[in-house]
């Protein structure tokens, strides 16, 4: 688990932006406007427009090509990851913390999840912010392919968050949990900030799962979240 970076807060202006290039589909193909039509559509001078558009391409939120007055404007993918983060914050406000259930197989990993499990960098943090100290190991579930998109959406989710750090002269990286159960059992999804998993998911619990619900690879399970 690699250490992680914090994303700085963009201004309102430039989510503004971003969601008028949306609304024109421009994450598909590109938008044709000039820095003059951004200001109007903001209600700001076209000096501040260009400032908005240069920003947001240095920071690789959008691609810009330059060609005369106008210029091409393509929405990247982490530009439509920022605009996700604000539906999920404004979608909490309205409709309040998001849950999701969904059902996925037991699946095995490679044996790592011990080995980070049983570092006492982690160990602390564990009793400290989700009040026990896990079975050391991490529970794998493959959810089934129609839940895989829905599962992703839990990183938008606000989760508590384990921290990065330095022990014996490598370093480990941060994670954040969501309160879940599964079969059951009370227990945290744990998403590393850094990790080579794209269709499974990682549980932690305070027992040990298999042989408490009496599970083998292949087996459908259950699991319930909650935002915190
Ligand atoms: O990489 P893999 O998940 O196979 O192994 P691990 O993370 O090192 O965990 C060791 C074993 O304990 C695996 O068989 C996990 O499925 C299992 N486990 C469990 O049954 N209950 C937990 N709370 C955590 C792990």
């Amino acid at each position: 688990m690699p250490a992680g970076t914090a994303t700085p807060r963009r201004k309102y202006e430039e989510i503004l932006l971003l969601r008028y290039l949306a609304g024109l589909g421009a994450d598909r193909s590109p938008a044709v406007l000039s820095s003059r039509e951004v200001g109007v559509h903001l209600g700001v001078s076209q000096q501040a427009a260009d400032r908005y558009l240069l920003a947001l391409a240095r920071d690789g939120f959008l691609e810009r090509s330059l060609g005369g007055r106008k210029q091409s404007l393509t929405l990247k993918a982490s530009g439509l990851d920022l605009l996700r983060r604000e539906y999920h914050d404004l979608r909490r406000l309205f409709e309040g913390p998001a849950r999701l259930r969904f059902t996925g197989s037991v699946v095995s990993g490679l044996g790592e999840g011990r080995y980070y499990l049983a570092q006492p960098g982690y160990t602390v943090q564990f009793a400290e912010r989700l009040g026990y100290t896990p079975y050391p190991g991490t529970l794998n579930i493959q959810p089934g392919p129609p839940d895989l998109l829905r599962v992703s959406a839990v990183k938008d989710w606000k989760g508590l968050r384990i921290d990065g750090f330095s022990a014996a002269g490598r370093t480990f990286g941060g994670a954040t949990c969501h309160a879940a159960r599964l079969g059951g059992r009370p227990g945290h999804l744990i998403t590393p900030d850094r990790t080579h998993h794209t269709d499974v998911v990682e549980f932690i619990a305070p027992e040990y799962l298999r042989e408490r619900l009496s599970l083998k690879d292949g087996d459908p399970v259950d699991v319930e979240l909650e935002e915190s």
